[in-house]
């Protein structure tokens, strides 16, 4: 696992948007981190770029993204109650009309999938420039998450793990998977960013 300091990743994003002070799923330094992780893509810019989420929530990280690149395509996958196969934390079970209901509220269009992350067919999809892993939070769906982020990634894109922290108990078990995968899978090439709850990994691009 390598570290390395916010101020070497994060770019200058405006964080005192009022949107972030209110809605903000990140912790509070964390948009700006997001942004700066999100330009390491060669071609995020592009008209072409696009990004996959696990776990969709109320969708303000879906307004987020679109708010740093207006021209992302944006897909997020959430599960329904009755797809349930662990019981979830409380507020983690979301009715069909909250998931995704602030980026709807917020007029942002992205194409919202709902399905357990465990069963969902990520391939039909094609590949992504940038995968968010922030679905379930037990270790073994992290681990199962994070491969199908591996796989689903393109050549120089980014999967992007959330929750990577030792301050809640579901933390620890993201943070358990997440250690085990770069060590066993990943060649000691995710990165954490100090004092924020992210961590990413880039995909080679071979020669
Ligand atoms: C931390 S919230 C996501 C927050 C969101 N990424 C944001 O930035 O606002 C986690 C979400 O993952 C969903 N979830 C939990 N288990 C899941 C699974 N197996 N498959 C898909 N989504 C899941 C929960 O219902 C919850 O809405």
């Amino acid at each position: 696992m390598h570290t390395i300091k916010i101020a070497d990743v994060s770019l200058n994003f405006d964080a005192d948007c009022p949107n972030f002070k209110r809605h903000a799923s990140f912790h509070r330094n964390e948009p700006p981190v997001v942004y700066g992780i999100m330009n390491l893509v060669p071609g995020i810019e592009s008209p072409e770029s696009r990004m996959f989420e696990i776990g969709t929530g109320f969708g303000c990280g879906v307004v987020q993204y679109a708010r740093m690149f207006p021209q992302l395509e944006i897909h997020s996958l959430n599960i329904l109650p009755e797809q349930l196969a662990v019981p979830l934390p409380a507020g983690e079970a979301m009715s069909k009309d909250d998931i995704g209901s602030y980026a709807r509220q917020q007029g942002v269009a992205y194409t919202q999938h709902y399905g357990d992350s465990r069963r969902f067919d990520f391939g039909q999809l094609g590949e992504f420039d940038v995968v968010m892993v922030d679905g379930c939070h037990e270790y073994e769906y992290v681990q199962a998450d994070s491969r199908a982020a591996r796989e689903m990634v393109r050549p120089g894109g980014i999967v992007i793990w959330h929750d990577y922290t030792t301050k809640h108990d579901l933390g620890q078990q993201v943070m358990s998977a997440i250690d085990y995968l770069d060590e066993a899978e990943f060649d000691g090439s995710i990165t954490h960013v100090q004092d924020t709850m992210l961590t990413f990994w880039q995909k080679e691009i071979s020669s």
